[in-house]
């Protein structure tokens, strides 16, 4: 690399330490009080119908941040493809009930099938492969949408905070997860072909909040796998705030190969590597998260 270059990788490098990249100041999010009590919990749908954006890296490394602020956290896999199972260390085959039997037969217990973590403070509704053949089997059920809201009445003061990590789609599953949640938080790729799938995420969302779930609201925009040294991504960025306004999380998660490596570790990056700038910025997030009001 040239010394010109150097400098000016340096400079714009500087540029974002003050401004961020979302090109506002960046915000000490004040470290939130300790809960003196616990529940009833908000419920939180992380949604994307594109697939790879980070919902499920984002369900894991948010749910574990605000759980080391002492928020009892619950995750809930709602993909059939069992990633947030896997990704906390869950062996898919090795499941007896999962989200599946809670949401099909209304005789199990939903307290039956949440397991606990190895982490402090993190329960797990897990999935696997089984969920795929709900999607057609509750087409016929009555109030097909609200299945999942029912069945987390039960546990919702049991905790602080639900996180649903919704499969890639927005069939009735993701509306079943919409249904359920006060918040949505969409996790969007810092790539130019991202933003189109958003205006149908956003339209689905308004249909829900008008007919099934009026209290939902888009509780922010996580721009992820961001990669300071392209104009690519700032120009994303860019885009997104016009879109979305003071909507889009000033946290952007940078593109990083740790991420990769916390999953087959089967652990949350704050965890795996507590001082990674990864791990420091799902911490950040889960504190703009609870400074906005979108988490206890
Ligand atoms: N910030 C990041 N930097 C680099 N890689 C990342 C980052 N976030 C996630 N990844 C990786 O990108 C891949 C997709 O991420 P993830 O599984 O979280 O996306 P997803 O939206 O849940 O995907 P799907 O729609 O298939 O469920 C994974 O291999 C993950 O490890
Ligand atoms: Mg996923």
């Amino acid at each position: 690399m040239s010394s010109e270059q150097g400098a000016t990788t340096t400079l714009r490098q500087a540029d974002e330490d003050v401004l961020g990249p979302t090109g506002r100041p960046l915000t000490e999010f004040p470290e939130p009080p300790a809960l003196a009590s616990h529940g009833p919990a908000r419920i939180v749908a992380m949604v994307n119908q594109k697939g790879g954006v980070g919902k499920t890296t984002s369900t894991i490394n948010l749910g574990a941040a605000l759980a080391e602020l002492g928020r009892k956290v619950l995750l809930v896999d709602f993909d059939p493809q069992g990633a947030l199972s896997a990704g906390l260390g869950t062996n898919p085959h090795e499941l007896d009930l999962t989200v599946y039997n809670v949401l099909m037969d209304r005789k199990t217990d939903i307290r039956e099938a949440i397991q606990p973590t190895e982490v402090e403070n993190i329960d797990l509704l897990p999935a696997n492969i089984d969920l795929s053949a709900a999607e057609v089997q509750l087409v016929n059920e009555v109030a097909r949408e609200q299945v999942l809201a029912h069945a987390l009445r039960k546990v919702e003061d049991d905790y602080d905070i639900i996180l649903i990590d919704c499969q890639p789609s927005l069939g009735l599953l993701t509306v079943n997860a919409l249904t359920a949640a006060h918040g949505v938080i969409i996790p969007l790729i810092c790539e130019f072909f991202a933003l189109r799938a958003v205006a149908l995420l956003v339209e689905t969302i308004e249909k829900v909040q008008d007919r099934l779930n009026p209290r939902l609201q888009i509780d922010g925009v996580l721009a992820t796998m961001y990669d300071p040294r392209t104009l690519h991504s700032r120009e994303v960025i860019g885009r997104l705030l016009e879109a979305f306004g003071d909507k889009v999380f000033e946290t952007v998660i940078k593109r990083t190969i740790k991420f990769a490596d916390a999953t087959v570790a089967a652990e949350p990056i704050t965890s795996y590597a507590g001082n990674h700038a990864g791990a420091t910025a799902y911490r950040q997030l889960a504190k703009e998260l609870i400074s906005r009001g979108g988490a206890p």
